[in-house]
This record gives C-alpha cells, sequence and structure tokens, in this order.
C-alpha cells in the first residue's frame, strides 16, 4: 500500500507540472474529491477564459467548497512574515509524508541554481527563462470571513514576492498597520499572473487567514484595479489595489496590449510593472494607523501555525513609517475593527465583460484578418522569439477544447508567423 502511494505520488507531479501555494490554511487542501488527500492537485489548475462564477476562487472545480479543517489558518504577524510552499502538487510540500517527496523545487526535483532554459523552463511549470524572468506573486486580504462575501472590491493586496514562482518555499511580508481580523477570521487569497512562457492564465486561490500583533485599527482601503505602468510610475494606481483579473470571460480589471520594456508582449505581472513593490504593501490603509482600543484581536488566535505573537495588548508602539504614502484616505476617521467588515456596499461595478480580443498579440503583427472573432484565442506571447510545443502549455483539463479552438484561431491570424 505504501508503495502504491509513493507511485501515485511521483506520477501526478510529473503529468501535472501547474503550481499552486500551499499552506494547511488552503481551501481545497485534500482537493475536491475523496481519496486524494496527500496526493492532491486540484488546485494547480490555472484559469482562463472563464465566467466569473468559474474562475473566481477556483470554483471551476469546487476548490472554493473545500475549506481548511476548523483551526488552519494562515497567520498574518502585523510587521512580520509568513511562509507559504509552491508545490505542483501536495505531495510535493512539507505538509504529505512529512516531506519526504519534496525538495527545493516546486515539484520535488533538483535543478541548477542558475536554471536557464531561453525557450522556457517548463519543468515545473514556472512560465519564466531563468529567476530573473520569474513573474512575482502575490497575496490579498479581505476582512470578510465569508468567503462568499468577498468581492474583487473588497480583496485587498498586501504583499508582493517578486521573482517568484522559482524555489519551493516562499516568504511574503506582512504591513505593519494591518488591522485585525473579525472574529471570524479573514479571507486572504494567492495569486499569479505568469509571465508569457505559455497560456496567458491566471492564477486565483483562497486560504483562511488572521492578523496577529496588530497595533493600528485603521481599516483598508477600497482596492482600485491596478494599471500597466511600466518606465511611467505616475500613471500607477496608488494605494490599496485589486488582485489582477485578465483573460477571462468575466470581470477581468485590466487590459493590456503591446509590448513591454524587453520585448515581450505585455503581462499583467505582480511587479513593478503595475506598480507593486516587492514586499509588503504599505500604502493600503484608509489613513494613518491608529492604535485605538483593540480589542477584537486576543483571544482566538488558536491556529496552526506557528511563530505567531497572538498578543494585541496596548503596545502603541507601532513603526510608523509603516502608513507613509497613503495617498488613499477615502473617508478617514472611525478605524474600530467592526468597521472593517463593510460589504454591504460591495455590489460590484461593472468592470464589463470587455472583450478579450482586446488582450490579443499587438495589431502591428499582421493580423488584419482577426474581426469579428470573439474570445477567439489565447494571445500568442511570444511568438516572436519563442516556439513551444502544445505539450509545454498550461493544458487544463477542462478547457482543452477552448484551447484547441484558440490554437486554430491563432494559426487562421498568425498566418506568417511560426504556429508556436
Ligand atoms: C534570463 O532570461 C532572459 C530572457 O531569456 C535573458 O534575457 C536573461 O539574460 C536571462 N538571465 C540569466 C541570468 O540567464
Ligand atoms: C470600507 O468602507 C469605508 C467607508 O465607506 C470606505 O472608505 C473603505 O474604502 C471601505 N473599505 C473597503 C475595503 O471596502
Ligand atoms: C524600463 O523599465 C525596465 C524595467 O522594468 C528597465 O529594465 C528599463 O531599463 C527601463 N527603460 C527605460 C528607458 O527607462
Ligand atoms: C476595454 O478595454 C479597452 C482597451 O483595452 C479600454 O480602453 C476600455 O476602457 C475597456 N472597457 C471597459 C468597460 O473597461
Ligand atoms: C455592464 O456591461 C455590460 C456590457 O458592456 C452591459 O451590457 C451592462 O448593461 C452593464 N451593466 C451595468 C449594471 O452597468
Amino acid at each position: 500500500m505504501l508503495k502504491t502511494l509513493l507511485g501515485a505520488s511521483l506520477c501526478f507531479g510529473v503529468v501535472h507540472a501547474h503550481l499552486a501555494a500551499w499552506h494547511k490554511g488552503m481551501y481545497c487542501l485534500n482537493g475536491n474529491k475523496a481519496g486524494q488527500d496527500l496526493n492532491s492537485y486540484d488546485i494547480v489548475t490555472p484559469l482562463y477564459q472563464l465566467s466569473f462564477n468559474d474562475w473566481w476562487f477556483h470554483h471551476v472545480n469546487g476548490c472554493d467548497n473545500y475549506p481548511p479543517a476548523d483551526g488552519d489558518y494562515i497567520n498574518l504577524p502585523a510587521g512580520g512574515s509568513f511562509t507559504i510552499e509552491i508545490g505542483s502538487n501536495r505531495a510535493k510540500t512539507s505538509l504529505s509524508y512529512g516531506g519526504r517527496d519534496m525538495s527545493d523545487w516546486p515539484d520535488g526535483n533538483t535543478y541548477p541554481e542558475d536554471y536557464n532554459v531561453p525557450s522556457c523552463i517548463t519543468s515545473p511549470n514556472m512560465h519564466a527563462q531563468n529567476r530573473s524572468m520569474a513573474a512575482g506573486t502575490a497575496f490579498a486580504i479581505s476582512y470578510q470571513s465569508d468567503i462568499k462575501a468577498v468581492t474583487p472590491e473588497n480583496l485587498v493586496v498586501f504583499s508582493v514576492r517578486y521573482n517568484t514562482p522559482w524555489k519551493r518555499v516562499v516568504v511574503y511580508d506582512v504591513p505593519a498597520a494591518m488591522p485585525p481580523c473579525p472574529a471570524g477570521g479573514c479571507i486572504c487569497a494567492w495569486g499569479w499572473v505568469p509571465n508569457n512562457c505559455g497560456q496567458p492564465n491566471m492564477y486565483h486561490q483562497p486560504f483562511r487567514c488572521r492578523v496577529s500583533g496588530s497595533t493600528s485599527n485603521t481599516p483598508l482601503a477600497a482596492p482600485k484595479p491596478p494599471v500597466w505602468c511600466e518606465n511611467n510610475s505616475g500613471a500607477c494606481t496608488k494605494g490599496a489595489k485589486q488582485m489582477v483579473y485578465w483573460n477571462q470571460n468575466e470581470r477581468n480589471n485590466i487590459w493590456v496590449s503591446g509590448y513591454d520594456a524587453a520585448g515581450d508582449f505585455k503581462s499583467p505581472t505582480y511587479n513593478a510593472k503595475l506598480g507593486f513593490k516587492d514586499g509588503a504593501q504599505n500604502d493600503i490603509f484608509a489613513g494613518p494607523a491608529s492604535s485605538g482600543s483593540s480589542s477584537s484581536n486576543s483571544g482566538s488566535n488558536s491556529g496552526s501555525n506557528s511563530g505567531s505573537s497572538s498578543s494585541n495588548g496596548g503596545s502603541s508602539s507601532n513603526s510608523g513609517s509603516s502608513n507613509s504614502g497613503s495617498s488613499n484616505s477615502g473617508s478617514s476617521g472611525s478605524s474600530s475593527p467592526s468597521s472593517n467588515s463593510n460589504t454591504s456596499n460591495d455590489t460590484p461595478t461593472n468592470t464589463s465583460n470587455n472583450d478579450t480580443t482586446n488582450n490579443l498579440a499587438p495589431s502591428s503583427s499582421s493580423s488584419s484578418t482577426t474581426s469579428g472573432q470573439k474570445n477567439s484565442a489565447p494571445s500568442c506571447q511570444n511568438k516572436r522569439r519563442r516556439r513551444r510545443s502544445l505539450l509545454d502549455i498550461d493544458v487544463s483539463p477542462i478547457k482543452r477544447s477552448n484551447l484547441i479552438e484558440g490554437v486554430k484561431a491563432h494559426r487562421r491570424r498568425a498566418s506568417a508567423a511560426p504556429a508556436w
């Protein structure tokens, strides 16, 4: 029986090399069906050209219906950091088999420190040529305890790590001024938008989380969508930003076209190109840090997470530096923890279904036959510089037909360019 499990774990890691963030506080830790558990990988499939209902929190395969066990959540120490693992399968992390099948890398294998594949690394499928090209990933938080109450408009990016995904272990920083969560905890999300090297998709997965050691009660500001601002920092969205939602059939919040400074097709990644700093996002608050009488954070910090400094005593020695530049002070003032839970006015605004052809390759690329195609194709990133076999592309089984349609449409359009 042990042998069966071992075989299964090795096999899954090879077949499905997509990546996700792993932590006991995640949804879908055990997968979406009975019997997977230690070998689950349902959460790793990328999200592409889906309806809002399907892409939001990976509902496409029901992952949002599988919350973590009671008491499991990511502990977010205000002003500190937390650790997650990036892996292709739970078996390749410390969460299975006591870490037997894990390595320093997301798929349990070993690679050179200066791993570099000019035609794109596909094992693990990190959508990059080398570390410096790795897109960046982000964590966001919503001060809602019910995952159903979380919307793009109350989910705020609070931490970014440049040049990830790369190795298995990733550490994210928490802003010092993070207020405490409601008694039932917060919902967090991990996001990744690859920087070319394959299907231009995205990753979006839910977690339970809680802030510990808060010294401020100032709530987060309402986040705005990020915008492309590479080499033009004045154009960046200032302050609290939403996660990046693109190339879906509904509720995209960013559209890009043309080339980035490196000469690749623009991809809206979690880094300076969208105005995200590396590390804690300290400009996301609705006003200056305020150490009111915070009380709701004490006590219930029984999470599975080590290193929690749960005491939220009156120490108001908040390192004030954290809140500079918060140009986003909408309605400042009241900063009681209870004011964090403002969903009622969260009716989603119409980030309307912008035709995804806006995301296609720049019009300069001899593609004038595109007109009339709706949602036609993956925008064929890299076609100038990189070729990929179909196998290199993130193919979610669910959307395989969609992709093949996309490939055909792409070939129709890009007759002059090499197909993939
Ligand atoms: C990383 O990949 C990019 C794109 O291929 C390349 O320009 C750069 O020189 C590479 N860096 C290293 C350290 O290999
Ligand atoms: C919460 O509500 C306040 C007051 O309406 C608003 O200023 C703030 O941006 C809201 N925050 C979020 C995260 O929705
Ligand atoms: C634009 O930004 C990139 C980094 O995103 C940098 O490498 C490049 O030198 C910049 N170009 C100019 C003209 O500033
Ligand atoms: C759709 O995309 C275009 C260009 O990419 C942008 O100008 C426009 O504002 C978007 N439409 C909506 C409704 O956001
Ligand atoms: C949202 O946008 C769609 C497409 O542009 C439009 O048909 C619809 O009326 C809009 N809905 C609202 C509530 O504005």
